[in-house]
This record gives structure tokens, C-alpha cells and sequence, in this order.
């Protein structure tokens, strides 16, 4: 499976050994963009910031509205993210993105660091902090972990060497906003990734690294356990990348787009001389040398000289011609279930509401239905919005078990994230020897609004220089290396 594209060039270079001079390259070009989330729209926003030679943007959204995994849902009146709900504060393309397009954001207030959590194994809290009556959502309460004094009565110092694992890592990726000066054009994810030394972290598990750093199994166990499934549905058998990430976005000072984060796509679309074909799915791309036939559900058939593939491959049948194949990936799903009503706090053990902790996180068992439920929205006493994540669909017999009053339940089932496996295997940003793009090859390191980003603002200028250069690649970034420092290929 893995050695495909190998084949393919060599078809390739048999059946078409003269394209470049036969076809040369139509200036400017047209682009097309599969995908309107934000790898999708920052690259149209990247195309067009760093050059003026691409004539028309195409962008194709099979769903009636732009963002993807960045949506809102809206229950009892209100609006809550849906999907991708809060970025860290040195996400610095999205700080970019929301203050170039007048977005405003929504940082967490006072009361949400005195969130509480409760670590639930099934049976019974393994571990609460201190009640405290406050409002908030899923993501703040980390700064009032870091303070609980039972948090390290229970877990010990290792709490400590969290912050600087991840600090490490933070600062590792911070690389990717240095100026292009100084950074080079990646072909490759894992060329990325070792640029900023963060390749080696997934090529281990999360647990493994822990465990090397000394943690306490106590703390890998349950609270570790806890983020990992909050943000990823999955175990700390996810990769030390993924597992960085999703420890950094536990921590304080987070924020989200007043409104939604899906304004950041439809802001950068908007102003990115696009045009955009919403509710129209591509179902084949076909290389026909020197520029690809796009077609539609629709029946329409679009010529593009340059296709970026800005969503996962993983369950769609796009049909590519020629073929290629990339590692095997599978995603995982989280069903996303809100619920307007009231926990029962029966189902949990107790006497009473108040002591069901705002945020219930969970270990990894079989036996657990669900992986985290937290309030969004106090509306009063006996009447919350609650949100829910976990591997499978609730059932309303379940849902009726844990909820004692339910007056609105909305259930939507995300193809979420790639299921994490250590080592990682990474499909490549450049599927063909053409000009056929991946964006999401980098959601194997990490996935996140801001890693999608920054993914993308590598592809628009690998798609940049290598438009530029007379000759194109022919080593799909399996010999080139980005420390190789041919001139075409650092600069655009
Ligand atoms: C429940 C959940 C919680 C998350 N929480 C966070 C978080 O708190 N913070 C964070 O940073 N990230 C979070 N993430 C991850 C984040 O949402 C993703 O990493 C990011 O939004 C991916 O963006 P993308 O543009 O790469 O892909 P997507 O947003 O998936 O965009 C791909 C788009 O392509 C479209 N498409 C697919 N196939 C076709 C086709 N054939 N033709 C036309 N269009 C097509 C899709 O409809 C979709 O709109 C979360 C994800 C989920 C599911
Ligand atoms: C964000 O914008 C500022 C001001 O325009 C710029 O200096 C900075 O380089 C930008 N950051 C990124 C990551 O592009
Ligand atoms: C990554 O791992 C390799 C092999 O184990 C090692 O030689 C290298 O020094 C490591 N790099 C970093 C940045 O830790
Ligand atoms: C699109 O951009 C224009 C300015 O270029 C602005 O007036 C308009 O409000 C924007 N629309 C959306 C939906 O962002
Ligand atoms: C794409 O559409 C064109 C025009 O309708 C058609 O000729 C071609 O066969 C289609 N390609 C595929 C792969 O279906």
C-alpha cells in the first residue's frame, strides 16, 4: 500500500515523457480547492497574499455553508460550537485571521477557571476538585487544575513537568512563523516535522514519552487520560505529537471566535477573490497531462492546472486518475450529543445536582458509554445546555438513564480525527508528479485549526515555487529533502 506513487511516476514518465514542453505551464494558473475549512480557505488566502499570478480560485464544498469542522450547532435558542471549539494563544495564523477579517475574540472570563472536574471511571469519581459555582465551556477549567492543591496531593510533581513538555513542543512549532526567509518550502510532512524537531514525538506513543519524562502512572492513567479523550476520543496511545497538542489545549488563556469559528473560513473565502461552488461534492479528478479535469455530482467538469485536496481521503471516494495510494488512515469518530435538560444524579451515585462535577471527564474502560459531558450553559437551576462526547451514538434508553429531564437532544457524528497510531506514517503533500496537493497529509502530526493552517500556508507555497520552476519535481519529496536548498524551492 505504501509504494504505490513509486509505480505511478514511472507510468507516468513512460506515457508521458514529453508533457512539459508539449504542454507548457498556462499562465497565470487556475486553481481548484476541495474543501472549504480552514486548510481550504488559508490557502486560498495564502495564494493570494504571496502572489499575484493565479488567475481564478475555484472552491468546492459538497455542504450548503463553508468551515467544515468548524460549525455551530444551535439548541434551546443558543449557539455553541459544534465541531473545533478553542484555540491556544499562540495559534498565531487564526489570531491573524480573526483580527485581519474584524472577527472578535471570545477569551475565557473569570468564572471559567473555577471550573470543576470530575474524573469518572464508571462506578464512581476517582477524583473531584473543589466545587465552585461558575459557568463555562469544555476548555477552561485547566487553570483551576493547576492550582488545586488536591490535584497535586493526588498526582504529585509530575503535574509540573506537564507544563514543560508542552511548553517544549509549543515553542518547537513556533518555527513554522518564521519568515520565509528563513524557512524552507516543506515537501514533505516529515520533513516539516523534523525542521521544527517535532518529528520524533510521533514516533512514539504519548504514554511512552510520559513514561520516559517519569510521569506518575497515576497521572497518564487518569488525568492525562482524561484530555486525551476530551480532545482526540482517544487513549494516550496517541502519538507524543498529538498528545502535546492535546495537552496544550488544556491549558489556560484559551479563546474561540465570537460567533464561531467557522466565520474565520467564510472571512478568508470571502476576501480571497474566490469562486465558490457550494453544495458541490468532486467525485473525480483526472490528470490529463498538464492540467486536471475536475467533475462534480452535478455533472460539471471543471480544467485545473493546480487541485489542492484541502479534506481528509480517509472515507471518501473521490476517483483519482491516475491512482495512487497513501498509508492506510483511518479517523476516528466522536459523536457530538446536546442535550437541554438535567443530569440525574442517580445515574451518577449522588444525592444531589450540585455535586455532579461541571465537567465529568473519564478513563479509558469498555464499560464507559460516553467520554465527557460538561455544560455549556446554565439557563437556571434545573435547566442547562450540556454537551457530550463519545465513541458511539447515545441511545435515547442511555440518554434517559443519565438525564432526568431532556427537552431538546441534537446528535451529530464527526469523522473527527485520524486515529492516532505511533509511529506515524504520513501520506504525502504532493500525490502525483504534477500538480495535486495535500493538505491534510499533515493532520497524521496533529489535528487542529491552527496546524490546518499552517499546513496550508506550506502547500500555497510549494504550489507557488513550484509553478515558478520550469522543471516540475520529479521525487515527490522522497529524495528531496528540505535541507537540500535548491533556490527554486525556498523561494517563491
Ligand atoms: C468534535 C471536534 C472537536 C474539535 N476540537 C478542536 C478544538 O477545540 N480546537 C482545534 O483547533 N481543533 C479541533 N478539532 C479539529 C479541527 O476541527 C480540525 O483539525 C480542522 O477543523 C480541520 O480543518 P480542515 O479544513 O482540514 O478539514 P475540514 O474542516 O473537515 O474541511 C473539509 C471540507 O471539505 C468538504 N469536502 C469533503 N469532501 C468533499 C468533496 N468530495 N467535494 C467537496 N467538498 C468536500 C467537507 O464538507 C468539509 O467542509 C476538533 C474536531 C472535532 C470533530
Ligand atoms: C501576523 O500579523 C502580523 C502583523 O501583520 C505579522 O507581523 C505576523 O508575521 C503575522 N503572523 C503570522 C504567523 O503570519
Ligand atoms: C530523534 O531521534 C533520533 C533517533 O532516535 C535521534 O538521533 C535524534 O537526536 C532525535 N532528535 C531529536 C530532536 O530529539
Ligand atoms: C465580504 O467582504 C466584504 C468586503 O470585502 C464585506 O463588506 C462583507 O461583509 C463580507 N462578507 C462576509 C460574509 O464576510
Ligand atoms: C468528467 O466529465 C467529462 C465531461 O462531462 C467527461 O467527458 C469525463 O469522462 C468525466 N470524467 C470522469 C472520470 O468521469
Amino acid at each position: 500500500m505504501f509504494t504505490i506513487t513509486v509505480v505511478i511516476l514511472s507510468i507516468l514518465s513512460l506515457t508521458t515523457p514529453s508533457s512539459s514542453s508539449d504542454q507548457p505551464p498556462r499562465s497565470p494558473a487556475d486553481v481548484c480547492i476541495i474543501g472549504t475549512g480552514i486548510a481550504g480557505s488559508s490557502v486560498a488566502h495564502f495564494l493570494r497574499q504571496y502572489s499575484s499570478s493565479i488567475s481564478q480560485i475555484r472552491m468546492f464544498e459538497r455542504h450548503p455553508i463553508v468551515g467544515g469542522r468548524m460549525a455551530t450547532v444551535t439548541i434551546g435558542g443558543e449557539t455553541f460550537e459544534a465541531g473545533a471549539s478553542i484555540l491556544h494563544p499562540k495559534n498565531y495564523h487564526a489570531l491573524n485571521f480573526t483580527h485581519l477579517l474584524n472577527l472578535k475574540v471570545k477569551g475565557p472570563s473569570a468564572s471559567d477557571s473555577s471550573f470543576s472536574l470530575g474524573i469518572w471511571d464508571g462506578q464512581k469519581f476517582l477524583f473531584k476538585t473543589i466545587d465552585s459555582k461558575s459557568k463555562s465551556s469544555v476548555v477552561q477549567y485547566f487553570v483551576s487544575l493547576a492550582n488545586s492543591l488536591r490535584m497535586f496531593v493526588r498526582y504529585g510533581v509530575s503535574l509540573l513537568k506537564m507544563t514543560n513538555f508542552v511548553e517544549v513542543t509549543v515553542d518547537n512549532f513556533l518555527k513554522y512563523y518564521e519568515s520565509k526567509e528563513s524557512r524552507p518550502i516543506f515537501n514533505t510532512v516529515e520533513d516539516m516535522l523534523k525542521w521544527a524537531d517535532l518529528y520524533n514525538l510521533t514516533t512514539q506513543t504519548l504514554e511512552e514519552k510520559l513514561v520516559a519524562l517519569n510521569y506518575s502512572p497515576l497521572l497518564i492513567q487518569e488525568l492525562i487520560t482524561v484530555i486525551t479523550r476530551i480532545n482526540y476520543g482517544q487513549s494516550v496511545r496517541i502519538s507524543g505529537l498529538a498528545g502535546a497538542v492535546s495537552l496544550a489545549g488544556s491549558g489556560g488563556n484559551l479563546w474561540a471566535v465570537e460567533g464561531g469559528n467557522w466565520q474565520m473560513a467564510a472571512g478568508l473565502v470571502n476576501r480571497s477573490d474566490v469562486t465558490l461552488h457550494l453544495e458541490e461534492e468532486i467525485e473525480s479528478v483526472t490528470n490529463l497531462d498538464g492540467f486536471y479535469e475536475v467533475n462534480s455530482t452535478k455533472g460539471n467538469s471543471y480544467t485545473c492546472q493546480v487541485t489542492v485536496v484541502a479534506t481528509p481521503l480517509d472515507e471518501l471516494n473521490i476517483q483519482f486518475t491516475p491512482k495512487f495510494s497513501i498509508p492506510e488512515r483511518k479517523l476516528q469518530h466522536t459523536h457530538a450529543t446536546f442535550v437541554r435538560g438535567l443530569l440525574n444524579p442517580v445515574y451518577f451515585g449522588l444525592d444531589s445536582m450540585l455535586e455532579i462535577p461541571e465537567l465529568v471527564g473519564t478513563i479509558e474502560s469498555d464499560e464507559l458509554p460516553f467520554t465527557c459531558i460538561s455544560i455549556l450553559k446554565e439557563h437556571s437551576e434545573n435547566d442547562m445546555t450540556y454537551k457530550m462526547f463519545s465513541r458511539q451514538s447515545l441511545s435515547d434508553t442511555l440518554l434517559d438513564q443519565i438525564f432526568s429531564i431532556r427537552s431538546e437532544t441534537i446528535r451529530i457524528n464527526w469523522g473527527a480525527y485520524p486515529h492516532y497510531h505511533a509511529p506515524e506514517k504520513f501520506a504525502p503533500f504532493m500525490l502525483d508528479d504534477g500538480h495535486l496537493y495535500y493538505v491534510n497529509a499533515f493532520e497524521n502530526a496533529a489535528s487542529t485549526m491552527e496546524t490546518g493552517a499552517v499546513a496550508a500556508e506550506n502547500i500555497a507555497r510549494l504550489v507557488l515555487s513550484r509553478l515558478s520552476s520550469q522543471q516540475p519535481l520529479r521525487m515527490y519529496g522522497l529524495k528531496t529533502s528540505i535541507l537540500d536548498s535548491s533556490p527554486e524551492h525556498r523561494e517563491l
